[in-house]
């Protein structure tokens, strides 16, 4: 097996032919096609991969979209030591990756991605991006791949993979539509997940920089009555030394109605006594 396989490391970087006499059996006469490469499609391809920071960067998760060739393929691990892999259709997708997304386009979160093209045939192409996210002082740097396809003339995304979006606020492995979850839910996730994680244990970027208070904790829903839950979403809150703003104020955001039927979902996030996380 192991023979099989440097032959066809050989044969995929020389392009075509043997590199000596040719080895018996069905890898005889496999020729892979030839990579013509072009500057017009290396250009092409950076384009799309620009195309997707810009759309990340102003949150369009639209637009992102029209650059994808569905169903696509999301790679990731959730820092377990295990990896996972999904095939997800434009609503999935969109389900796992929304949150993230805006999370990425808070105003205060400079992102930046270098793309390097690298083609594997005329109509296939991996991309490394290189991201740099600067949020004040702070800086995260991380690598992501894309496996890029041309079809019908045009480069599209075929597949993305990454370290880490397992412990995203929405990881790929939720997969939930988007639309199959009640309003109040998806409020949730739009706007509170991004600080205290679409679980409730406040394991995200920003979480985990303001230190906010784990949800899922029995003492915390002891300790606050659900006017005191309301009143923090209609008030939110300020730091008390340094008068900045810790938790958003949703009053002028949402009617009242619709911050109250949050108070459910806050409850529901409340640890089972039985459950060992
Ligand atoms: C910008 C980050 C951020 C966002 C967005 C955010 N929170 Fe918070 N939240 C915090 C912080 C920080 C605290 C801790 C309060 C403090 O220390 O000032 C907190 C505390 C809470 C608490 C506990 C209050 C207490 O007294 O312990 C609840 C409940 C809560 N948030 C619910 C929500 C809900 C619901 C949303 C969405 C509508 C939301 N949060 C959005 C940062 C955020």
């Amino acid at each position: 097996m192991r023979q099989v396989l440097t032959a066809v490391t050989v044969a995929l970087v020389a392009g075509h032919g043997w590199a000596g006499p040719p080895p018996a059996g069905e890898f005889k006469d496999w020729n892979p096609p030839k990579t013509d490469l072009n500057l017009t499609e290396a250009v092409a391809v950076q384009a799309l991969c620009d195309g997707l920071t810009q759309a990340v960067r102003t949150a369009d998760i639209e637009k992102a979209a029209t650059l994808f060739d569905f169903p696509v393929s999301l790679v990731t691990d959730d820092g377990t030591a295990e990896a996972t892999g999904a095939t997800l259709d434009k609503a999935h997708w969109i389900g796992a990756v929304d949150s993230a997304i805006e999370e990425a386009a808070r105003s205060d979160l400079a992102l930046d991605a270098q793309c390097s093209v690298w083609f594997l045939s005329d109509a296939l192409a991996q991309v490394t991006v290189r991201h740099v996210a600067t949020r004040q002082q702070y800086q995260k740097k991380w690598t992501s791949i894309l496996l890029v396809v041309k079809r019908k003339g045009a480069w599209l995304i075929k597949g993305m993979g990454g370290r880490g979006w397992g412990s995203l606020p929405t990881p790929p492995r939720g997969m939930t539509p988007r639309a199959s979850l009640p309003p109040a839910q998806e409020l949730f996730i739009k706007r509170c997940a991004t600080c205290h994680g679409r679980d409730g244990r406040g394991q995200t970027v920003i979480g985990v920089e303001l230190q906010v208070p784990d949800l899922t904790d029995p003492a915390l829903h002891a300790r606050l009555s659900d006017e005191q839950i309301l009143k923090q979403i209609l008030d939110g809150s300020v730091d008390a030394d340094t008068g900045r703003q810790r938790m958003t104020a949703y009053r002028e955001k949402y009617p009242e109605e619709e911050l109250r039927a949050l108070v459910p979902v806050v409850r529901a996030l409340k640890k089972k006594p039985s459950s060992k996380r």
